[in-house]
């Protein structure tokens, strides 16, 4: 039976409309509501969720328009191990994916989805990835039976009828079914955060060859907000290959100088890839220390970026698909990152954050000394002498992108912002430079895509290194060996400008564990060499592993940092290095055929550099030398 179909939101679109009555039938919803993305839309879900017990609204004066929701303990973070490509065949998803055949995968997600939406609502929620009607944006429909979901897809994505009447009567749109995997069966009484608690029963899973996404049992970040790494970076990633564009696991920032004797203003823009927990939204929104006066950096996303080639000037374009942040709450600061606490003033949402006494939130971190009292992310009574985190250490934040204080002027900008260069950072201890740029683009590649972090405190500077190719690894829709030959070949034939590429370590420790570079705003005098070398200017001398800056390439006003100390940070023990790039053999043989050569030219060459270096490439030493 077709349910009547409730909501203000309107399209004429019959395959839209018939995969929506289609999935109603399998899912069973008591009711089917279209969601416009209006605000008084997302006013009323918001109260029927404190109604529900889902939300906690905080306290008005302090945080307007803001709730807390407290997921289920089993369901706090993205699911790798249920992370599924279903691709026809396994070689297509390659060996760092799990990979089920995709008629298989229907058939078991058919039985779960079956009935799943019993007693619930099944929500109709239009997105577009990108501004509406750029040329690089594209559009998804996610069916879910979560207000959790619509609420967060209202900040996170442009959202409701708009993009109905963009997609019209047949435009494009990537379908995306999601359920928390609870029916509610003869009136049982609803949990304030439902979802299947067992892992074995979660999937999210993407169809590449149909361009579909199906997410069952979770309702937490990346496994239920499906236009996020599901559509912008899995699915997308596979579009791009398909369309000769790049889908990353990118933040994307504006550095703006002072303006020049003439007044005018050379302001560029830069991508950075770097793996979960090294910082991103930091970087993203960087405030240039002291020394830097008159410097702006601009944030156009913190988290991914969609690339596009541009034939009139042959550079690439990017755009931020999102139209908020959800960022790791822990760890964010007044110290840390001020603009995003800025961000946070209002109108977001918290999910598994600590609530402080009167009716705010608090996390690890936020402040120096803690609350005497709080109720933490469980809802249990917490004080400092608990013993256990208040806030679960992936609380979340929702934000809207438009409330940052940095946020970039272009931002929305549907043609997207030119970009000059590409960063890639890991997180490395010993052996590794601050910064280094690649020789040309196919080394630029290599070094992106053997990237990583130490694995633990006990390898380091030993073969410990996670591999997280371009911070892809969880993320790339396809075989990793094709995307780097995407890569190769992208950077040579569809560009005539391809961006610099550099690699970056903020994360570098002395021999008492210490870390060396003060990093968050400081990173700037890093960024400023990345954007002299964009320009054909700044200094460098070249280093086993690339292009190293001199010290006096740095521009050192406003910070007190010595000669010796800066060597030290960028000198490379090729011993550990030559360790290092020997054990890349293991990644690289796991992808057979579909290791583009490139890639292990480029290895042998940097083996072969790193056995004619002394035993520590010391850029004093070197400099001399030169
Ligand atoms: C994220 C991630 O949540 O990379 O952005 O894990
Ligand atoms: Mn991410």
């Amino acid at each position: 039976m077709t349910k009547t179909h409730d909501g203000a939101a309107r399209t004429a679109h019959p395959r839209l409309l018939n995969w929506v009555d289609e999935m109603a039938k399998l899912c069973e919803p008591d009711r089917i509501y279209w969601c416009d993305g209006s605000q008084a839309e997302y006013d009323r879900l918001c109260e029927e969720m404190v109604a529900s017990s889902t939300f906690v609204r905080l306290n008005a004066q302090k945080r307007p328009n803001s709730f807390l929701a407290r997921s289920h303990p089993s369901d706090v973070a993205r699911v790798e191990e249920r992370t599924f490509i279903c691709s026809r065949r396994e070689e297509e998803a390659g060996p760092t994916n799990n990979w089920k055949d995709p008629g298989e995968m229907k058939e078991i997600l058919t039985e779960a989805f079956r009935g799943s939406m019993h007693g619930r609502t099944l929500y109709v929620i239009p997105f577009s990835m990108g501004p509406i009607g750029s040329h690089i944006a594209h559009i998804g429909v996610q069916l879910t039976d979560s207000p959790y979901v619509v609420t967060n897809q209202r900040i996170m994505t442009r959202m409701g009828q708009k993009v109905l009447d963009t997609l019209g009567k047949d435009g494009e749109f990537i379908p995306c079914l999601h359920s928390v995997g609870a029916p509610l069966e003869d009136g049982e009484r609803d949990l304030p955060w439902p979802c299947a608690p067992r892992i074995e029963d979660k999937y999210i899973a993407h169809f590449p060859e149909t361009r579909e996404i199906w997410s069952y049992g979770s309702g937490y970040g990346g496994n239920a907000l499906l236009g996020k790494k599901c559509l912008a970076l899995r699915i997308a990633s596979v579009m791009a290959r398909d369309e000769g564009w790049l889908a990353e696991h990118m933040l994307i920032l504006g550095v703006e100088p002072p303006p020049d004797q003439q007044g005018k203003k050379k302001k560029q823009y830069v991508t950075a890839a770097f793996p979960s927990a090294c910082g991103k939204t930091n970087f993203a929104m960087l405030i240039p220390p002291t020394g830097f006066e008159g410097w702006k950096v601009t944030t156009v996303g913190d988290d991914i970026a969609w690339i596009k080639p541009n034939k009139d000037d042959g550079r690439f374009y990017a755009i931020n698909p999102e139209a908020g942040f959800f960022g790791v709450a822990p760890g964010t600061s007044p110290e840390s990152n001020p603009n995003a606490i800025d961000t946070l003033y209002a109108n977001c949402i918290f999910t598994n954050c600590a609530l402080t006494d009167d009716g705010d939130i608090w996390w690890e971190g936020l402040t120096q000394e803690p609350p005497e009292h709080l109720i933490d992310w469980k809802g249990n009574d917490w004080t400092p002498r608990s013993g256990i985190p208040a806030a679960h250490p992936n609380a979340r934040f929702t934000a809207p992108a438009s409330q940052c204080p940095c946020i970039d002027p272009e931002w929305e900008n549907p043609k997207g912002v030119p970009i000059s260069a590409f960063l890639f950072g890991g997180r490395v201890s010993k052996h590794f430079p601050l910064a280094f740029q690649s020789y040309n683009w196919e080394h630029g590649v290599y070094m992106a895509a053997t990237m990583g972090s130490e694995a633990t405190a006990a390898a380091i500077g030993q073969a410990g290194m996670r591999r997280d190719p371009m911070a892809m690894l969880p993320f790339c829709g396809y075989n990793m060996g094709d995307y780097w030959r995407h890569w190769l070949r992208i950077g040579r034939q569809m560009v005539a400008t391809p961006p610099r590429i550099f690699r970056v370590n903020w994360f570098r420790k002395d021999e008492y564990g210490r870390f060396m570079w003060p990093g968050y705003g400081e990173n700037m005098r890093v960024l400023k060499w990345i954007i002299d070398r964009c320009n054909h200017c700044g200094a460098a001398i070249e280093s086993p592993l690339g292009w190293v800056p001199y010290y006096d390439a740095f521009d050192w006003k406003g910070l007190e940092f010595s000669k010796d100390v800066y060597a030290a940070i960028n000198n490379i023990d090729t011993e550990i290095a030559r360790h290092e790039t020997n054990d890349q053999e293991d990644l690289f043989t796991l992808f057979g055929d579909h290791l583009p050569q490139e890639m292990e030219l480029e290895r042998d060459l940097q083996l072969a550099r790193l056995r004619h270096s002394p035993p520590v490439w010391d850029l004093a030493d070197a400099a001399k030398l030169g």
